[in-house]
Order: C-alpha cells, then structure tokens, then sequence
C-alpha cells in the first residue's frame, strides 16, 4: 500500500491503472477508522481493481462551534486498517494541499442540504457545502469507477448522488448498510466522546429506529412511528435533535407510509457526542440495494 499527500503524485501513482482500464474503486474518510469504513474499503478492494482510501479531515464541513481539533487523529493505525482492507493507495493531504491561498470555489446541492442535519437552525447547510466541495474535488482527482458512501450517513448519501447525476460524474455512487456494535449503536469516530455511562444510553438511538419501523407498514402514519421512537428515547432520557420521516430519495416529508422507501433519521446529543442514525423502512432493500435493518 502506498501513501500520497500530494494531488500530483496521486494522479502518478493511477496512471498505469487509467492506461491499462483498470477499474477505480474511491473511498472517501476522515480517517479514525473503524468496522464501518472498514467495510467500504474491502467492498472497494473487492470489486475494482485498485482502491483508493483518502484521509483528510475536512475543515470546510465544520461548523465554528464543532470538534474539527480534536477530531480523533490517529494516522497510523488507520493506514495498518486500510492495509488489512485491501487498500491499495492512501491519499492524506494537508489542508494547504486541498485548499491552497486563494481558493474559492464551492459546490453547493440546493433543497436536499435545507433538512435534517442541514437544517439552518441546526449544523446549516455549510457542512453540506464543504462535503460536496471536497468529494468533488476527490471524484475529479480519481475518477473512480465506483465511490463508496456509508447509509450511516444517509442525508450525505442522498445529497453526493443528487450532485454526482447532476455534474456527471462518471462514477457510480455505492451506498453500503450501517456496521453496528454488538448492541446496535451504529459505529461513528465521535462515538470515542461518549462517557461511560452515555455510551450505556446510546444504543437506545438504534432501539427507537427499530420501535418505529416496526409500526412503519403501509398506511401507517408517520407521527405514530415516530412517537413509538420517542418514547424509547424518552425511556433512555434522550431528547433528540430531530426525529423525522422523509422520502428516502428525495428526502420530502413523510405523512404516512405508503410502501415507498422512506428514511426515519434522528440525531442527538448525548454528553459532548453529537450522534446520528437512521433506518429505511418501505423496501426489501435500501437505496443503495443492500439489506439495512
Ligand atoms: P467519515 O465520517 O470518516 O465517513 C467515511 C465514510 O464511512 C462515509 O461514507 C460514512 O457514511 C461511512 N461510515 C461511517 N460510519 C459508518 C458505519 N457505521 N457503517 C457504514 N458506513 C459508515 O463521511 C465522512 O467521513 C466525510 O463527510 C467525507 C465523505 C469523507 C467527506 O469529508
């Protein structure tokens, strides 16, 4: 496994693979790697054949208030794990690197990046922002065959497939099911926040989803779904960020369930861990066509 830091040598480097149609498999990290990223990186290695892991913890998708310096940073044990996966090549670049004096430019989806975590009174559509101008400037580096994303983090998936169709990024967007631990908390590098005693609490987020996709049949309505999530929440003393039913497409809200993927995601603070989770209720399948319950 080789490691690059600079976007020169990472163009070198697939060269030969681009002259010899090799296929491109890109995934994109911050690094802290665990069983969730892990599990792109192999399906990366399995199916193209070179991938490529970068490893860069992306300032622009922080808000002020957010954990940007102490963002779990450990670049070693993250390059033994993407050696274990199969990686094959490590882009980690500086910030300098990715945003030199004078850089300017942003790529910016409208409309899916103004809900859930986008809301403005929530992290604001900034975040969003700095995700897509990043995997942007990734896909155009690479130009992977194939990208892969994490459900965990279904509103980004949403919104890197809204902006891949819409500049036409030759790469198809693969979307794989949440790793969760044993006791359902879905796997994240801010679950290293929770206290003992939080991290007791958290898979109470996974038991809510469950709760409420299991009132989530066709004809139900959302707001019985959603009020089973809350009172497994409430058991735990949780008070989520927010808690909705969408579209699992186009992220529109859910009124009542009508046999149509639909995404039921939360976020919640517990202690100084901002946590996110989701499931989709409404398909044999989710929107990236793996099993996800
Ligand atoms: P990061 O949080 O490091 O996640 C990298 C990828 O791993 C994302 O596609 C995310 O959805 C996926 N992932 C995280 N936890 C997962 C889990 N438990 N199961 C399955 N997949 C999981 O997401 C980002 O970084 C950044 O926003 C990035 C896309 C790299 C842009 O900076």
């Amino acid at each position: 496994m080789r490691i690059v830091a600079a976007a020169g040598e990472l163009r070198d480097a697939l060269a030969p693979a681009r002259r010899e149609a090799r296929t491109i498999g890109l995934v994109p990290t911050m690094g802290a790697l665990h069983e969730g990223h892990s599990s792109l990186l192999r399906a990366a290695s399995a199916e193209c054949d070179v991938a490529v892991m970068s490893l860069f913890v992306n300032p622009a998708q922080f808000g002020p208030g957010e954990d940007l310096a102490r963002y779990p940073r450990d670049r070693e044990r993250d390059a033994a794990l993407a050696a274990d996966a199969g990686v094959d090549l490590v882009y980690a670049p500086a910030a300098e690197e990715v945003y030199p004096a004078g850089f300017s430019t942003t790529v910016e989806v409208g409309g899916l990046t103004d809900v859930l975590c986008g809301d403005p009174n929530r992290r604001g559509r900034g975040h969003f922002r700095g995700v897509t101008t990043i995997v942007a400037k990734l896909l155009n580096l690479v130009e992977p065959d194939v990208a892969y994303f994490g459900q965990k983090d279904a509103q980004q998936a949403v919104v890197i497939k809204r902006m891949a169709t819409d500049l036409d990024y030759g790469a198809r967007i693969a979307v794989l099911p949440t790793v969760r631990e044993p006791d359902g908390l879905a796997m994240s590098s801010r679950n290293a926040y929770l206290t003992p005693a939080d991290r007791r609490r958290a898979p109470a987020l996974h038991r809510a989803l469950r709760a409420a996709a299991d009132v989530a049949v066709p004809g139900a309505a959302a707001r019985d779904a959603l009020a089973a999530a809350r009172a497994e929440l409430s058991g735990a003393g949780i008070e989520p960020e927010y808690l909705e039913a969408r579209d699992a497409e186009d992220l529109s809200p859910v009124e009542a369930f009508n046999g149509r993927p639909a995404l039921i995601a939360l976020a919640a603070r517990l202690g100084d861990a901002r946590l996110i989770d989701n499931v989709v209720v409404g398909a044999t399948t989710d929107p990236g066509g793996q099993e996800n319950r």
